[in-house]
């Protein structure tokens, strides 16, 4: 059977600095170069949430946008948007890539998105960075 899906684009800024206190300072700086920089950098982040899949088809339709807007507006963008993410407590002990970032924003949504609907969120970091989770289902409820 074929899935339809819908995307929404949402945007905020922040900055961080990619910096773990299990290495040491020249190792942070051979492992992140530039982004290690004492100082922090912003980036215009922008989340891509893809909602859809078995639930969806079901209920005959995805969940409502206005309110998966107001989900994201409240769990997220409110959460990081001028922030320094190394503040958020959620990297007290992460360090602020966007693989780890993409996996926190998923967690934060896949409680408020009814009936598994969820199927993917993806971080656009900068030009030529993207990162992407599609959760941990099992395969038989993605087929
Ligand atoms: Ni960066």
């Amino acid at each position: 059977m074929g899935q339809g899906s819908i995307t929404r684009r949402y945007r905020f800024c922040a900055a961080h600095r990619l910096h773990t206190d299990h290495l040491s300072a020249e190792e942070n700086r051979v492992v992140f170069g530039k982004c290690n920089n004492p100082n922090g950098h912003g980036h215009n982040y922008v989340v891509l949430v893809t909602i859809g899949g078995p639930g969806a088809a079901r209920a005959g339709q995805t969940m409502d946008l206005d309110a998966l807007d107001r989900v994201v507006a409240e769990r997220i963008v409110s959460r990081f948007d001028h922030r320094d993410l190394n503040q958020d407590p959620e990297f007290a002990v992460r360090t602020t890539t966007g693989e780890n970032l993409v996996l926190l924003i998923w967690d934060l949504l896949v409680t408020q998105v009814p009936g598994g609907q969820l199927k993917k969120v993806a971080v656009i970091e900068t030009r030529d960075n993207y990162f992407e989770y599609t959760g941990s289902a099992s395969v038989a409820a993605r087929s």
